[in-house]
């Protein structure tokens, strides 16, 4: 499959409707995700990233459809994540000397994963390569999301392409973002924005400010996951700039584990106890062992605050709920508030370990948290009601 974006430039990438989870086990895709790669006919001829690991032999077969494989004169590495270099392996076989052009740490990336002497060209911000009656303007662009990532901007027709940046894991054959349903499509950029820019977003801002400093005109942006963005295009920079501002909604989300449901009565009270003071604010439940932890990210990320709960177990607490502050913690969330929960039965330490995870964290401990003993009975429950009532009175 390919398909012409704009004057001889060209999609030439892969729609995965089958995956299900990215970067190993870490991340879920519940709407698949495409590989995009990009070709552009010029004076010379460029390629600009390839596709996934799996996929590099109809990629090769599928690109040698639209060009003949020895007329590619440049190709661009704008990251090296196998997603986007797994084909280059298999496209280098058929043209070995053609140079790859890329960042400094990408080529320690890309020697890193394919242990080749390719014909690498490094490039910094500033940098331009004549495709002919075109320019290619590279834009170094480090911890987005990785140290290698890049940018690169095509002069005349006005085309920034992105790499991972302003990407979502979506696939869809409609492959441009005014053709999607904006629901899916903005819930995918957000979900991928909480769980994979969040610790940058300081340099996404900085970033984002340089590129509009340059006051390039910007027609369409092209990224390397998800859909094209043709119509009003800024729009997801300026998303972007809003969610690298500690981004909050009003919302908060309470995460538990439980084992013999006092813990998940309890968190069930507490969301009633803010619904009786609140009556506007999002309040959102997550079993952390059965929710999508990707999708608990994305939500925590929308909140204000946060309210955490585990039983105690073997003086600790539920790996579950371990586990997803330790993402929580990798994260670097700014600016939100949290307490801790728990039913015991025994030693009953688990509350005070989760607000010393949440403080670790980052988050502005609202109060020392609420432990229950055992089952919750009537009074119990009303006790985690009140602790709701003056949860969210105090934020
Ligand atoms: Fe889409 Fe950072 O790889």
């Amino acid at each position: 499959m390919h398909f012409e974006i704009k004057n001889n430039i060209f999609w030439v990438g892969k729609i995965d409707w089958e995956l299900r989870k990215f970067h190993g086990e870490e991340y879920s895709t519940h709407k698949g995700t495409t590989y995009n790669s990009y070709l552009i006919k010029d004076e010379h001829t460029v390629l600009i990233d390839t596709v996934w690991t799996p996929f590099a032999e109809e990629f090769v077969d599928n690109l040698s459809q639209v060009v003949s494989l020895d007329k590619i004169d440049f190709i661009i590495a704008n990251h090296a994540e196998p997603d986007h270099s797994g084909a280059l392996p298999a496209l280098m076989k058929e043209i070995p000397d053609t140079p790859i052009y890329c960042t400094a740490n990408g080529v320690k990336s890309l020697k890193g994963y394919y242990h080749k002497d390719w014909d690498f060209h490094v490039v910094k911000t500033g940098d331009k390569l004549s495709l002919g009656s075109r320019d290619l303007v590279f834009v170094s662009a480090p911890m987005l999301h990785w140290p290698d990532s890049m940018f690169c901007y095509l002069t005349d027709d006005n085309i920034l392409f992105s790499n991972d940046a302003f990407g979502q894991h979506y696939a869809s054959e409609l492959m441009y973002n005014d053709l999607v349903d904006q629901c899916e499509l903005f819930d995918e950029c957000i979900k991928y924005y909480a769980n994979i820019l969040t610790p940058f977003s300081h340099l996404v801002r900085k970033k984002i400010e340089e590129v509009l400093e340059l006051k390039l005109p910007v027609d369409m942006i092209c990224t390397s996951h998800g859909v094209i963005w043709r119509d009003d295009p800024l729009q997801i920079v300026n998303k972007y700039m809003e969610w690298a501002d500690n981004y909050k909604e009003n919302q908060i989300t309470i995460i538990y584990d439980t084992m013999w449901n006092s813990t998940r009565r309890m968190a069930e009270a507490i969301a009633e106890g803010i619904r009786k003071v609140d009556g506007m604010v999002v309040v959102k439940l997550f079993n952390s062992a059965r929710a999508d932890k990707n999708d608990i990210i994305k939500e925590v990320f929308k909140s204000k605050a946060i309210i955490v709960g585990s039983p105690t177990i073997n003086n600790g607490i539920l790996s579950s709920v371990s586990g997803i502050l330790e993402e929580i913690r990798g994260l670097r969330f700014r600016e939100k508030k949290a307490a801790a929960f728990g039913s015991y039965g025994w030693s009953g330490e688990g509350v005070k370990m989760i607000t010393e995870l949440l403080k670790e964290a980052g988050f502005e401990i609202v109060n020392e948290g609420i432990r229950e003993l055992w089952k919750p009975d009537r009074e119990a429950i009303k006790r985690c009601a009140d602790f709701g009532e003056n949860f969210v009175k105090s934020l």
